[in-house]
């Protein structure tokens, strides 16, 4: 792999040799929720300072920019999704450009760029779960959130209720399709969920 190739490519070849299951597992699960802090201000806490040092110390000190994908998702954690701010903190951890933190932030549709509602909600649209009516399902979901989705794009997937309590989202496979459809709510998997239960889902969350 050479200087020549996009940014992310040369983070993620890098990423996969050091990186331990443990680790890996902490990320996939930090940025399936909502965040415990969504819309609050971006601040750099004493104790998310020593989480991101932690994780720089799991790589040379020549190659810390490694610890990029760890960094934003410590940040996607605490704040629900990646601010200018935060790109700018993790530019500085890492001794980069914030332009290069901004290609990693942009080309990983998993990393949001714009804040969630409190309860995140994540619908699977692949095959499986299409074909089991995950479409109806979205479409209930919105219906009954006050969310309007048109806005929606690829860069901003995420469409949020007015008052702010739900937000939603596609996603790809999401690893069940025996039970389709499927959907995550924050950290909470859900299975065969028909459109005719959009309600009760909602009911457990307030
Ligand atoms: S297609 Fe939805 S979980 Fe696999």
């Amino acid at each position: 792999m050479t200087d020549s190739e996009p940014f992310p490519l040369r983070f993620f070849a890098a990423l996969i040799i050091p990186m331990s299951d443990t680790i890996l597992n902490e990320q996939v699960a930090s940025h399936q929720t909502a965040g415990t802090k969504h819309h609050t201000p971006f601040e750099i806490t004493k104790e998310i300072e020593k989480q991101a040092d932690q994780r720089i110390k799991h790589y040379p000190q020549d190659r810390k920019r490694s610890a990029v994908l760890p960094l934003l998702h410590i940040v996607q954690s605490e704040f629900g999704f990646i601010s200018p701010e935060a790109i700018e903190w993790v530019a500085g951890k890492l001794e980069v450009e914030p332009i290069k933190i901004e290609e990693v932030v942009t080309f990983y549709p998993g990393l949001r760029q714009h804040a969630p509602g409190k309860h995140h909600i994540r619908v699977c649209r692949t095959l499986s779960c299409a074909m089991g009516g995950s479409y109806e399902l979205m479409d209930k979901l919105c219906e009954l959130a006050g969310i309007d989705r048109s806005e929606a794009t690829h860069h901003n997937p995420i469409a949020v209720s007015p008052c702010g309590t739900w937000s939603v989202e596609f996603s790809e496979c999401l690893a069940s399709c025996g039970t389709a459809p499927v959907c995550l709510v924050n950290n909470d998997f859900h299975e065969d969920l028909p459109a005719g239960k959009a309600s009760d889902l909602l009911a457990n969350y307030k």
